[in-house]
């Protein structure tokens, strides 16, 4: 099989890559190894920034997102017995956000993609890519119980954290930065309406909380829990009562959560890594094959759409006028808006999780940072432009 663009991976970064390709008449073909279903299903993200927002519109995936998808206008802060709201558009000059899950944005592509875009095959394991420095790079997969080659003037990976391509770069032209924390997160779905109709942060002392929703009658929540926790040590009612504990403010004593039906749980890591640069050859990266953010920020899902929005425009500028320039600058262009968002989610996590022997120290810097982010302007614009998302570089 040959191809323009080989798309190693079918989650939103390979997905929306090809959509936009396919808008600006590019070959793709996506290979993903898990099955439709699978990838339909798979709980993560859930906010998504005005770019993104403005990308799927021009892939033609609008228009689920705009009926169903729920705009917010801010953000509550709880912690030291005080709730404290962001107003995204007053602090940013009128930007927001909107809550539409990973899900659902994974299945409209999906379907667009299979009704009217290039081969989208799932059950299609990519194993490795050759001649990644040359001009046509091979990649090697299987399907259908075959090993198969897809040849592409250009690959891109965009196989997430556990993916291939990321190898393909020799050792010594890579750098690595990397961090693990100390914490990972309880995530659950629930039928259960959501208890505010924005998201809850919330500082505790007995750490960090998260309240968000999927719908106006299904709800996800989130709870800080220690490295290598099994969920099955977390039945539902412990869950919940947790939670209880970690939103409740002394001045707001009998403040409960709607509870219902626990649909799904799991224990998420949390990480930070950045791969540099994100190209080799005629590879490039994308998405979480080059960047981990911790969750904190609501970041991952919209590092991934802002690199394939640059990358899609690139290899279209690259077919129109046969000039490399727009790909040349794509690593850079990327990582400068990478760091940004690596920083926040860092801040955020750092901010708002209580390290394990987390001294009093500490967590009085914590306080009064969000004591700052509560009563200047200043500090509540800087937050609230990191949280909608900067301003993708103009095209
Ligand atoms: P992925 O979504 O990981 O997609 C990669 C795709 O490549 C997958 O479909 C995979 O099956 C496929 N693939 C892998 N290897 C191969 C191969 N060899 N051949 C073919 N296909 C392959 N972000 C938030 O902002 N908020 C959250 O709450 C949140 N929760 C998360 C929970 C989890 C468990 C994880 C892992 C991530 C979470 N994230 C969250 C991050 C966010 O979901 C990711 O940043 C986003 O999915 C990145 O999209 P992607 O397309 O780059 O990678
Ligand atoms: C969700 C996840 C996040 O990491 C976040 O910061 C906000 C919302 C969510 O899954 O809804």
């Amino acid at each position: 099989m040959r191809t323009t663009v080989g798309i190693i991976g079918g989650g939103p970064a390979g997905l929306l890559l090809a959509r936009l390709l396919h808008r600006e008449g590019v070959d793709s073909v996506v290979l993903e190894r898990r099955t439709r279903s699978y990838a339909e299903q798979r709980q993560r993200a859930g906010i998504l920034e005005q770019a993104t927002v403005d990308a799927l519109r021009a892939a033609g995936a609008g228009e689920r997102m705009d009926r169903e998808g729920i705009p917010h206008d801010g953000i509550e802060l709880r912690f030291d017995r005080r709730a404290h709201r962001l107003d995204f558009p007053a602090l940013t000059g009128g930007r927001r956000v909107r809550v539409y899950a990973q899900t659902e944005v994974v299945t409209d592509l999906i379907a667009l993609q299979l009704a009217e875009g290039g081969p989208l095959l799932f059950e299609a394991e990519a194993t490795g890519i050759a001649g990644a420095a040359g001009g046509s790079p091979v990649v090697h997969f299987r399907h259908e119980g075959r090993e198969q080659e897809l040849t592409c003037d250009y690959v891109v990976g965009c196989d997430g954290f556990h993916g291939v391509s990321r190898d393909v770069m020799p050792a010594a032209e890579r750098t690595t930065y990397a961090r693990t924390y100390p914490y990972s997160w309880l995530g659950i779905l629930a039928e259960a309406p959501p208890v505010y109709d924005e998201l809850i942060y919330a500082h505790s002392s007995r750490g960090f909380a998260l309240a968000s929703m999927r719908s106006p009658t299904v709800s996800r929540l989130y709870l800080q829990v220690p490295n290598g926790t099994d969920p099955d040590d977390w039945p539902d009612e412990r869950i919940w009562d947790e939670l209880d504990t970690r939103f409740a403010l002394d001045a707001d004593p009998g403040w409960k959560l709607a509870r219902g039906p626990v649909t799904s749980k799991s224990v998420l890591p949390m990480r930070s890594h950045v791969i540099e640069p994100m190209r080799y050859g005629n590879v490039f990266l994308a998405g979480d094959a080059a960047h981990i953010v911790p969750p904190t920020g609501a970041k991952g899902l919209n590092l991934a759409a802002a690199d394939v929005i640059v990358l899609a425009r690139a290899l279209a500028h690259r077919q129109r006028t046969g000039s490399d320039t727009l790909l040349n600058g794509y690593s850079d262009t990327c990582l400068r808006r990478v760091w940004r968002a690596e920083h926040f989610s860092y801040f955020m996590t750092t901010t708002l999780h209580s390290a394990p022997g987390q001294d009093p120290f500490e967590t009085r810097l914590q306080l009064s940072q969000l004591d700052r982010v509560a009563s200047s302007p200043h500090a509540a614009a800087e937050l609230a432009e990191n949280y909608t998302g900067l301003p993708l570089p103009a095209r």
